[in-house]
């Protein structure tokens, strides 16, 4: 087989990049290791930032996401028992986030790829990377037990952080970043009608607590948990109790109802530098992870792939490699800039069980700061919305 671009991973990243790619006319492959029925039902993200609702209503696949999704344009912050909401609307300029589940992004995405004809090939296995330093890379897979290779001129790597892409960057040239929280998160869904119009995000001295949805019917919650805390400890019960003794204010109260899924996910944030190597190129969770906090992984994902997708571009047009040998020093300012985000929004709302009175009261402070400063609200809204692109397109303009 023979295509100009191969991607691996059926992720955000590279179902979006393979779409852009097409919307430009160049072709390419999506190699999957999971079903379609399992990428298309695998609870993740749940915030879209305004510059990913902009490129999906752009790339023609935001239809549905208008329709179905549900714009917010603020969040809450609770600590102390005490709530107070974030216009982020009115501190952005008119900008809002739109709650739109990851697995329907897919869902759109895939459909969009498969009505133009564009190949993914579902459970493949044995993937490997070969010749990435050279003009024709090849990968090679088994599918159905027969060997398949396939020869490209890119490898985009979006594989997510476990994919083999990552390590095909040799050891002496890669620099890995990482941060490693003694904070897990217990996530649940649940038939419950909406608890509230906004995301509520609660500092609680007995851990955070974050309160999101999915549909009229069915609500995303999250719980600060030990990272090894195993997930048989906590019943329906004890999740509601510890929901509630966590976000209930006066005069508000948490519905509750059946949790149809619980799962606890661990914390960390990790960045692979560079995000090139030869003619391979990695993109979204295989480069970098963000704890959830912050929601951004998914929106850089989609960050990544769209200056990807503008380096092979220019590659096609002209022949010129100087946009995609920039990719990984144009992607990592974004990605670090969300890092600081993340991080910052992690220590902020998180109880840290080992931290002393002095520091206990100094997050507290920082939370009455953040809240009643002007400035400081507008620096948190503009970041958990989305950075602009153009801080992107003005670096490149000096390339
Ligand atoms: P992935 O979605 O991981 O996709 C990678 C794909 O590659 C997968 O389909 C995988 O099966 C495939 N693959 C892996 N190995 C191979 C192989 N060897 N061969 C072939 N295929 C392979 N982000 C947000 O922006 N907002 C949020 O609100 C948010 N909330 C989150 C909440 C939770 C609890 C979690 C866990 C994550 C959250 N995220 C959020 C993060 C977001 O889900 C990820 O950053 C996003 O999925 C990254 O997309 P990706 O395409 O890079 O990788
Ligand atoms: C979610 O709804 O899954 C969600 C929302 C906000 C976050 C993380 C996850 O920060």
């Amino acid at each position: 087989m023979k295509t100009q671009v191969g991607i691996i991973g059926a992720g955000p990243a590279g179902l979006m990049l393979s779409h852009l790619l097409h919307l430009e006319g160049i072709e390419s492959v999506i190699l999957e290791c999971r079903t379609r029925e399992e990428i298309e039902s695998t609870i993740r993200a749940g915030v879209l930032e305004q510059g990913t609702v902009d490129l999906m209503n752009e790339a023609g696949v935001g239809d549905r996401m208008m329709r179905e999704g549900h714009l917010h344009h603020g969040i809450e912050l609770q600590y102390s028992g005490i709530r107070q909401r974030v216009n982020m609307h009115e501190l952005t300029g008119g900008k809002s986030i739109m709650v739109y589940p990851q697995h329907e992004v897919i869902k759109d995405l895939v459909a969009a790829r498969l009505e133009a004809r564009g190949e993914i090939i579902f459970g493949v296995s044995d993937v490997g990377l070969h010749d990435v330093e050279t003009n024709s890379p090849r990968i090679t897979f088994l599918k159905d037990g027969a060997e398949m290779e396939l020869a490209c001129d890119f490898i985009a790597g979006c594989d997510g952080y476990h994919g083999p892409s990552r390590q095909m960057i040799p050891e002496s040239v890669r620099n890995e970043k990482k941060q490693i929280y003694p904070f897990g998160w217990l996530g649940v869904l649940a038939k419950t009608p909406i608890a509230n119009p906004e995301l509520i995000y609660a500092n609680h001295d007995r851990g955070f607590a974050l309160i999101s949805q999915r549909t009229p019917e069915i609500q995303r919650h999250y719980l600060q948990v030990d990272p090894t805390e195993d997930i048989a400890n906590w019943s329906d019960d004890r999740i509601w109790s510890e929901l509630t003794a966590r976000v209930e204010t006066d005069g508000w109260e948490l519905p509750d109802g059946p949790i149809i899924q619980k799962n606890i996910v661990s914390m960390r944030s990790f960045v692979c530098e560079p995000m090139q190597y030869g003619r391979l190129f990695i993109a979204g969770d295989a480069a970098h992870i963000v704890p959830p906090t912050g929601a951004k992984g998914l929106n850089l994902a989609m960050a990544d792939v769209q200056v990807l997708k503008r380096g092979i571009t220019a590659f096609y047009q002209s022949g010129d490699m100087n946009w995609l040998n920039h990719y990984s020093e144009v992607a990592l300012r974004r990605i670090w800039k969300a890092q600081r985000f993340s991080y910052w929004m992690t220590t902020m709302l998180h109880t840290n069980f080992n931290h002393t009175s002095f520091e206990r009261s100094v997050q507290l402070s920082e939370l009455d700061y953040v809240t009643s400063s002007r400035a400081a609200l507008t620096s948190l809204s503009e970041n958990y919305i989305g950075l602009p692109f153009e801080w992107e397109k003005e670096r490149t303009l000096q390339i």
